[in-house]
């Protein structure tokens, strides 16, 4: 293995794996701590080697151009899950420091995995199973009650490879829909829909000596399966709530080994006696859109955070800078030019930040973010909305 590239004064050079947006939101971080970034990116006008200026190109699930670019890095972290097992093991044997390691990353890549885990645990979930056949989706159904929800266990994000399912009968339609080598054929989750009262994340980062920080618990708005605003943090939570929810975080990241950040993703219930609980969605290891309130809203940002917990520096205060943060997410709309909405956005409200990840507009595409500070909820609330809709196109003024 070639020796890692130092960057002056000895700071230490992180390799990203994957260069969407999440990779360039490590970039303003990075340049303000003096660290160097390098990035695998798929594409030369990927959306982080636009702005980081070692961005080889190179497919992550080939081991030989993975191998190359770990061996110019000291740290390799990532931008999104997919990853081979295999091609991390392989890194993990030449040597190269991984943060998170793949025994933790694999519960953040597999839902069955997750979720047996997260059980072992006494991790409060949803009713599951796994499905193998058409009849154990049926038996599922008919002992939770129907509709059930089935997720692929791999690859899955914005909604995609989630599908409720509504009666034993839609099974047959949605199995010809996968296709016979589709998702059933290694196992499929099946989980009970969940009759939440919202969803909520807890985001912590954990460093390898054992740091941990938790960030205030936020509350997450999904459209269509997509995160659409994340208000932190989540109003009106009742506090012994906040505070469970943030201690099963912080246990999950420490049982589970993670470095780095960790999202998990919740539903807020009421227990039979109507108290609030909770159960736990999912797993992502890496910073997550719930929480891209914190470049803003915190005294130290997602970002900022991973890059010194997979370093193992000290970590920053996670706390909030104002009362109320509100997040909210860019899709793509039908208009392919966003110049003019985003001169509107800037001239009618001076306080909300815009941050666009120089991607091409394709509909329901996350192409960047607006975010709000204030001292007022509704206030907040209302200009992020409005900001966001009318860069996405939403809104005609
Ligand atoms: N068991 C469930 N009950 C009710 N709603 C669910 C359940 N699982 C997922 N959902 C809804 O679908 C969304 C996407 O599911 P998730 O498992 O988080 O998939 P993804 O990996 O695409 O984010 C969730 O944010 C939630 O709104
Ligand atoms: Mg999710």
């Amino acid at each position: 293995m070639t020796q890692p590239r130092r960057a002056p004064g000895g700071f230490p050079v992180v390799g990203v794996i994957g260069g969407g947006q999440l990779a360039r939101m490590m970039q303003s971080p990075a340049i303000a701590l003096g660290i160097q970034l390098s990035v695998l990116a798929e594409a030369a006008d990927a959306s982080a080697a636009l702005v980081v200026p070692s961005s080889p190109v190179g497919e992550h699930t080939d081991l030989e151009s993975v191998r190359a670019f770990a061996a110019a890095c000291d740290v390799v972290t990532f931008d999104h899950e997919h990853v081979p097992q295999d091609v991390l093991q392989a890194l993990e044997a030449d040597g190269v420091v991984l943060h998170p390691r793949p025994g933790a990353l694999r519960f953040a890549q597999d839902k069955l995995a997750m979720r047996e885990r997260l059980t072992a645990l006494g991790i409060s979930c949803p009713r599951w199973a796994r499905a193998t056949t058409v009849s154990d989706v049926t038996a599922f159904g008919d002992a939770t009650g129907w509709p059930v929800v089935a997720k692929a266990p791999r690859g899955g994000y914005d909604g995609k490879g989630v599908r409720v399912i509504g009666s034993a009968d839609e099974v047959a339609d949605w199995l010809a829909e996968v296709g016979s080598d589709g998702p059933l054929g290694d196992g499929m989750l099946l989980e009970e829909r969940v009759d939440f009262v919202r969803e909520l994340a807890v985001l912590v980062a954990r460093s390898p000596s054992g740091q941990a920080a938790a960030w205030p618990v936020v509350q997450t708005v999904q459209t269509d399966s997509i995160c659409t605003q994340v208000l932190a943090p989540a109003p009106g939570l009742d506090p012994h709530l906040a505070a469970v929810v943030t201690a099963a975080g912080l246990r999950i990241a420490g049982e589970l080994d993670v470095t780095g950040v960790l999202a998990v993703e919740m539903f807020e219930v009421r227990t039979g006696a109507g108290d609030p609980a909770y159960v736990v969605n999912e797993l992502a290891m890496r910073p997550h859109n719930s929480g891209h309130w914190s470049i803003d809203g915190a005294v130290t940002g997602q970002f900022e955070q991973h890059l010194r917990a997979v370093l193992d520096l000290p970590l920053g205060d996670p706390g909030a800078r104002a009362p109320w943060t509100v997040m909210g997410n860019v899709l793509g709309g039908d208009h392919p030019e966003l110049y003019r909405a985003y001169l509107h956005v800037m001239a009618r409200d001076p306080g909300a930040k815009v941050h666009m990840y120089g991607k091409g507009v394709r509909p329901g595409r996350k192409i960047g973010h607006v975010t709000v500070c204030g001292a007022s909820l509704e206030d907040v609330r209302a200009r992020a909305t409005h900001a966001a809709d009318y860069l996405q196109g939403v809104i005609d003024e």
